[in-house]
Formats: C-alpha cells, structure tokens, sequence
C-alpha cells in the first residue's frame, strides 16, 4: 500500500494506491459514513461488474449504500443527469455531514464531485475511480465540472475529495483502447518535468498494457505523486504551475472539437496526438531538439496512440483548428498560452504564441 498526501492545509487529503483495495474500501470509508450510509454514484457499466465488490465488503457492515447508477458515457456530465442526481439526494434527505462515493470513471467523478460541491452548499466526496485515466489524473486535484451547449468542463468548480482510493487491479477489466488513451496522461508526467520517468515509460509501457500489477502500480504511483505535488503547489491553476498539466490539451481540445468530442478521438488519445504536435510545434519555433520531438513520436506511435492529425482522424485546415482552439477555456484576452517544451521534461508555458502561425503549421502537419 502506497499512501501520498495532497497537501491543501485544512483541505488536504489522503490518497491511497493498494491492489485489491476495492474488495477492502469499507475499511477505508467507514470514518466517511456520516448517518451510517455513504451515497454511491456509479455508471451502468462499472455498476455491472465492480459495485457488487464494493457491497460485498460492506455486508453485515451497520453502514448503507445508497445507489445510483448512470448511464454511461460522456453524455451523462449534463444539466439533466446533475438535476436528476441532487433531486435523488435532497429527496433521501441528503445532509452536509454526508459522502458521496464516485465509483467510475472520469464522468462519474467529475459530475458527482459537482453535485457534492453544490448540494445543500456542499457535503463531502471520496473518489474510487475506475479508469486507469481517472486514476492518474481526474481524480486527484478537485477539478470537477459537468458540459453545457457551449462546450466541455465549463459549469463546474474546485471541490477536493476528503479520500481517493486507488486499487489497480480493477483496470484488469478496462478495455484495451481505454487502458491506452489513459496511458497518455501517464505519459504526460514525464514529458513535463521527469525525462527519467519518461524513459521508465519506454521500458515499460508493454508491460502495462499487460495489465502487470506491479508495473502498472509504478506508474500509478509516480504519476499521483507527481499530479499531488503540482497540486499542492497551485490548486486553482493560478500561477502557472498546475497549467503544466495541460500539456497536449489545446491541440487535443481542437482535435476533439473537430471529431465532435465523440467515440471517434476520447480524450487520453487526443492529449497523446496533442503532446506530440506540442513538441512538433516546439521544435518549429527552435526551442526543442527534433530528436527529442521524435522520441515521442516514437513512444506514442508503439503505445498505439494518435500521433498527429491523420492517425488522430483529424484532418482538418488548421484555420479550422485554430478556430476551435479559439473556445478552450484558457483563452484569456484574446490569447491562448501554449505548453511548449525545450525538450523531454522541460515543458514551459508560453503567452506570446501567435494563433496564425499555429494554423500554418497544423496546416503543414495536415
Ligand atoms: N487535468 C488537469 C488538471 O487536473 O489540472
């Protein structure tokens, strides 16, 4: 059992990385169950085959869970699913001492961490996620948001968890194409300041997508560590420390607009074609050795991730991508900063990058 601490002063909070840790969590969130119940938030999928582990631990237990399942998909981070969940909640008589457990995915933590920031002015949320990209990245750091007309994450607030609980075991059953896409963000922790991980990454990366316990412990673990320390260091990404992780994003973002943010391109293969344009990019404004844009070519191309636009099936004009860059949230006075890097593990964020030039090399790359 690995323990790492998001250190936030009165908000921080524990995150733990166990094997087999699913089939153990009502030792874990008894402290949580405020009224001896806990509400769990789950995804039809998930709920098939990993909530009857979790109520299985809590059997004979004085605690219970109450469940709600989702449909899944990204198409349930909405208004409608939002209402549907706090109605459920006010109508159980939902109170602030209460926990909302988010077993799932991405979607499932994001929305119930919305809905536990909101509800009553707040109560309290525990992350259980499923995915090896909730694992490593969207569980940690209280980024939490549901999607409106106007595009992705855009309701939504900073609401840290009180607990994660991550049990690598559970990515046994997670498709290979999901196992991938979430590989990326691992991925991503050693392109932004830890080239030595990101050569971990190259021996690896086969036996992660082997699904070998121990590797894929290792990189669970490095990357929460990684994610942790940023975190701690810039909660609400105000100084630029925690727009690191946003590596690969505004490329992606684009890319995911053009493929109408669907099945077609999900977002761990969009940050993978993202990053490598990033370092492609990097190398034409002469910050970054070719070799080393290459390098990650190389390792995204052997992950079976996008790489560039084609494999990303993205072909578009880069007017046309530049344009969707223009909606990223990040936009800010008319300018959108760029993660750049001088090379492996030295990713920068740049304020002066000019959309025109941009449109002309995605142009060039198209
Ligand atoms: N996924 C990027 C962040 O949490 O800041």
């Amino acid at each position: 059992m690995t323990q790492i601490t998001v250190e936030l002063g009165d908000q921080s909070y524990p995150i733990v990385v166990e094997p087999g840790a699913l089939d153990r969590a009502s030792q874990y969130l008894q402290g949580f169950a405020a009224n001896n119940r806990l509400f769990v938030l789950t995804d039809d999928h998930v709920g098939s085959h990993l909530l009857p582990r979790l109520q299985d631990g809590f059997a004979g237990s004085a605690i219970e869970l109450v469940v709600k399942s989702l449909p899944a998909g990204e198409a349930s981070k909405s208004w409608d699913q939002l209402e549907m969940v706090t109605d459920w909640l006010l109508a159980a008589g939902a109170e602030r001492s209460d926990t909302l457990v988010a077993l799932g995915g991405g979607v499932i933590g994001d929305l119930t961490g919305f809905a536990a920031a909101i509800i009553k002015r707040g109560c309290n949320f525990v992350q259980i996620p499923t995915s090896l990209l909730a694992q490593v990245d969207s569980s940690v750091g209280g980024k939490t948001a549901i999607n409106s007309a106007a595009g992705k994450n855009l309701i939504g607030s900073f609401n840290q968890p009180r607990f994660v609980l991550i049990d690598p075991l559970v990515l046994n059953s997670l498709p290979d194409r999901e196992l991938r896409a979430g590989y990326a963000e691992v991925v991503k922790y050693g392109l932004i300041n830890d080239a030595e991980f990101f050569g971990w990454c190259e021996t690896n990366s086969e036996q992660i997508f082997n699904r070998n316990s121990d590797a894929l412990s290792e990189a669970i673990v490095h990357s929460v560590r990684a994610k942790a320390l940023i975190v701690g260091e810039d909660e609400k990404e105000l100084s630029g420390r925690r727009a690191l992780l946003n590596l690969g994003h505004t490329f992606g973002h684009a890319l995911e607009a053009e493929t109408g943010f669907s099945e077609r391109l999900v977002h761990g293969e969009a940050v993978a074609a993202g990053m490598a344009l990033a370092f492609r990019y990097s190398v034409r404004r002469g910050h970054c050795d070719p070799a080393d844009a290459e390098r990650v070519v190389a390792h995204l191309k052997s992950a079976g991730l996008p790489y560039d636009l084609s494999s990303a099936s993205a072909r578009a004009s880069g007017q046309r991508l530049v344009e969707h860059m223009m909606h990223d949230k990040k936009m800010s006075g008319g300018t959108l900063p760029f993660l750049l890097a001088n090379g492996i593990g030295q990713t920068f964020l740049a304020k002066d990058v000019n959309l025109e030039d941009v449109a002309a090399f995605l142009e060039e790359s198209s």
